[in-house]
């Protein structure tokens, strides 16, 4: 395989391209978008974001120590790319974008945005001055998430509210389901067989239980046991 070796650069994609919304101690607030975010730890929760210093809201975030990441999903695509290439300056985006500020219930001056599905609240804990970005190292002080795409038994249901992933110049949605975490390993499920009338020793056998597979079997209750383990551990 052919490959080409380039001068270094940020080649790591895909990227959330998400809406982070702030404001100033005097409650002038803005919106702009970032690609360079991320989770850095888990406990306590922390996330950071990296902005150029001309940004007008780069200021705001440096005075208040408060921004929110709104998550952004395909209804949001214009809005998203727009808070991006307009400035808060020239331009009011709540305004043109037609977004709504609501209140943080962590943050005393940031607003969140009403329309994104997640806002993630946080408050600044340091800056690295990198270079051409500085990092805005925050710890994540609430998490608000719409209701409607909860189900009846109060599951967020965060993969059908439409997200969209930044790459290499372009906004995508989200593709296919390929697997779930820990899919690779896990064991798969014997097909379920009905019951057949005199045939019970074929019943212990296809059962999927122990008695026809041997040690590595595992009951379907077991399985979502193991399952609702791995999902606890795929965080870390
Ligand atoms: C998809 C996308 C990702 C961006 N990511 C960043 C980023 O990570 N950091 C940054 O400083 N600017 C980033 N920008 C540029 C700012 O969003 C842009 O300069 C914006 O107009 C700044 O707004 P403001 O001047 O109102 O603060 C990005 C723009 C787009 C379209």
């Amino acid at each position: 395989m052919a490959k080409q070796t380039w001068k270094p650069g940020n080649m790591i994609y895909p990227l959330p391209a998400v809406m982070v919304s702030t404001a100033d101690k005097e409650g002038n607030s803005n919106i702009l978008t970032i690609a360079w975010t991320g989770t850095v730890c888990t406990n306590p929760p922390m996330a950071y974001i990296s902005v150029r210093p001309e940004r007008y809201s780069y200021h705001m975030i440096k005075e208040s120590g408060e921004f929110v990441i709104n998550l952004t999903t395909k209804k949001l695509s214009h809005a998203t790319d727009y808070c991006g290439v307009r400035s808060g300056r020239d331009v009011d985006k709540w305004k043109e974008c037609r977004l709504t500020k609501g209140s943080a219930s962590s943050l005393e001056y940031a607003p969140v945005i009403e329309e994104a599905p997640v806002n993630i609240e946080c408050k600044v804990k340091s800056i690295q001055e990198l270079g051409s970005h500085h990092m805005f190292l925050a710890e994540v002080t609430a998490v608000q998430v719409d209701e409607s795409y909860m189900d009846d038994k109060g599951k967020f249901d965060l993969n059908s509210t439409g997200l969209i992933a930044y790459s290499h110049g372009e906004y995508l949605d989200l593709g296919n389901k390929l697997g779930t975490f820990g899919y690779s390993v896990r064991k798969k499920q014997a097909p379920r067989r009905q019951k057949k009338a005199g045939c019970k020793k074929a019943d212990a056998k296809d059962a999927g239980g122990k008695k026809a597979n041997g040690k590595n079997a595992v009951s379907r209750k077991a399985a979502g046991k193991k399952r609702t383990t791995a999902r606890r551990k795929a965080d870390r």
